[in-house]
């Protein structure tokens, strides 16, 4: 493609309507007016949603996302299933879908299953005209643009026309919940590529809303192994900090003040420092697994090593969570109720991928208790496929159950024990008088996120526990 091809890119196809597609898209065409964008994926229904007129149905929930695509839907920014049209009208074809871990064959458990990035490199050999920029979006192991070049390079073998590529790294560092803000003010734009031409075309999208100083272009290898090593040292810290929290609660140390006093050392940073139920999201674990695969081919079993404890840390804390509420309700949870307060793996989304909730509410339900499951955003449909999925034995003796929730009150409604899973800002401020009058007693309430009004709680004989206290 070389210095043939600084065009003024026009039409941009983003294959993947999810997390990232959706938001990512909607803020490029709300930022760039004059390029036309369209967001195209294969789940019909998904598409029916992001088409919906009533703006509380779109399939995800991401605050500030619903006004921006009133301002451009149908205006210069399109969902549709039409994949054909979609990639031969564009200049540039973002490729946005998923890469779960691998669940069978070489690498299961742990490398990426890269047959959706694949695919969608095969519609655009299939349906591309002439010059495209291919921007790999998804989060990827190092050395796929190969794959995806390898893939396009087969293209004029295979027709008579003559298309021609060129591809470039972009990883997302979106975070959920904050989409939006991120999307609009990022900490950096990364952009790895050979080809001078379609590098300027893609930073001079970003240009139109983000300052030049934070477009950082690299070569194509270090965008990809980047965007690995940040969730991979996001995901460290969380792990880091919960050893501590652990720490504190045997030691009489209190963790708000230990993360406090090492986070105001700038090296170290007060950025993710709070210790919670572990980590969850759709990315953290599979991108260290993807982590610790590479480490393992390059044969270097003390890098995968020191990755894998981070995971083992995450589980750990989990466990021990668990372990507490137990304990603490007399070693035993047959039959008792316990309300769980949050489902989502963070607040401000309706994400359950990989949720802490679901280990945990699946331990408990395997202990006998009785959930009562309440999370704002969240629906039943979603908590009871997590909670379905995979091996929980209901034939096995002593197993409980569970039930959604409409509202906190309806959670604790004779509950012995009172969970709180995920940060939303409505159980910062939780009636507990009004709990305390529907509740059981002895009643605990285990604060896995340092959120609630302990004073309050205790005000009215609740047994408080709260991570690293
Ligand atoms: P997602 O599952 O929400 O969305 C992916 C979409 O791609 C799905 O709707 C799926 O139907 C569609 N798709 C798959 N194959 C297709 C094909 N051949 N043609 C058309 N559509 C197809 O996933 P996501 O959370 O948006 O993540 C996408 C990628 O971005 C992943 O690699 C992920 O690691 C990375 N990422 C995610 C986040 C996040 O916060 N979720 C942040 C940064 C990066
Ligand atoms: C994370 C990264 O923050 C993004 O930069 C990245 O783009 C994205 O993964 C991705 O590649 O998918 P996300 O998973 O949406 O974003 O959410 P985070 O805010 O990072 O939270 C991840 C998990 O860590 C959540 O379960 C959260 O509750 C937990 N967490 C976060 C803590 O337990 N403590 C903290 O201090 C921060």
């Amino acid at each position: 493609m070389g210095g043939n091809m600084p065009f003024k890119v026009k039409r941009i196809c983003c294959i993947g309507a999810g997390y990232v597609g959706g938001p990512t898209m909607s803020v490029i065409a709300k930022n760039c007016t004059d390029i036309e964008v369209t967001v195209v994926d294969i789940n019909e229904t998904k598409i029916k949603h992001w088409n919906n007129k009533d703006l509380s149905k779109l399939p995800i929930f991401e605050p500030g996302l619903d006004a921006i695509i009133k301002k451009c839907r149908d205006i210069n920014l399109f969902f549709t299933t039409n994949l054909k049209d979609s990639i031969a009208n564009a200049d540039m074809v973002f490729i946005s879908v998923n890469t779960p871990t691998k669940t069978s064959g070489i690498g299961a458990g742990k490398a990426s299953d890269l047959k959706w990035v694949e695919e969608s490199a095969r519609q655009v050999v299939k349906y591309a005209k002439g010059k495209t920029i291919v921007v790999e979006k998804s989060t990827i192991p190092v050395r796929t643009a190969e794959t995806i070049k390898s893939i396009l390079d087969t293209s004029n073998k295979l027709t008579n026309e003559n298309k021609e590529f060129s591809v470039l790294s972009n990883p997302e560092f979106l975070s959920e919940g904050n989409a939006i803000n991120n999307l609009e003010d990022p900490d950096r734009v990364l952009i790895g590529g050979e080809d001078e031409g379609s590098i300027n075309c893609l930073v001079n999208i970003y240009k139109k809303w983000i300052s030049p100083k934070k477009i950082l272009c690299t070569n194509l290898w270090s965008s990809e192994l980047s965007k690995l090593a940040a969730n991979a040292f996001l995901a460290q810290k969380i792990s880091s900090i919960n050893t501590i929290s652990g720490l504190c609660e045997k030691s009489g140390a209190n963790i708000t003040e230990v993360a406090k006093a090492i986070g105001m050392d700038s090296r170290i940073g007060s950025k993710f420092l709070n210790s919670g139920p572990g980590f969850g999201g759709s990315c953290f674990k599979k991108d260290i697994l993807n982590l610790i695969y590479i480490a393992n081919f390059y044969k270097m079993p003390e890098v995968s090593e020191y990755w894998e404890k981070v995971l083992e840390i995450n589980s750990w804390q989990q466990n021990r969570i668990v372990e507490k509420i137990v304990s603490s309700l007399f070693g035993t949870l047959s039959e008792k109720k316990i309300a769980i307060l949050g489902f989502a793996f963070k607040s401000n989304t309706n994400d359950t991928r990989e949720s802490p909730a679901i280990k945990i509410c699946k331990d408990l339900i395997k202990e006998g208790a009785e959930l009562l499951i309440y999370d704002p955003k969240v629906s039943a449909e979603r908590i009871n496929e997590d909670l379905n999925k995979e091996s929980l034995l209901l034939k096995e003796e002593n197993i409980g159950k569970w039930h959604v929730t409409k509202s906190i009150y309806k959670a604790v409604e004779g509950a012995l024990g009172i969970v709180v899973i995920t940060e939303w800002d409505e159980f910062r401020t939780i009636n507990w008088a009004k709990v305390s009058q529907l509740t059981n007693y002895p009643i605990w309430l285990f604060d896995t996120r340092n959120i609630c009004n302990k004073e309050e709680a205790k005000k009215y004989n609740i047994r408080v526990w709260t991570i690293g206290l």
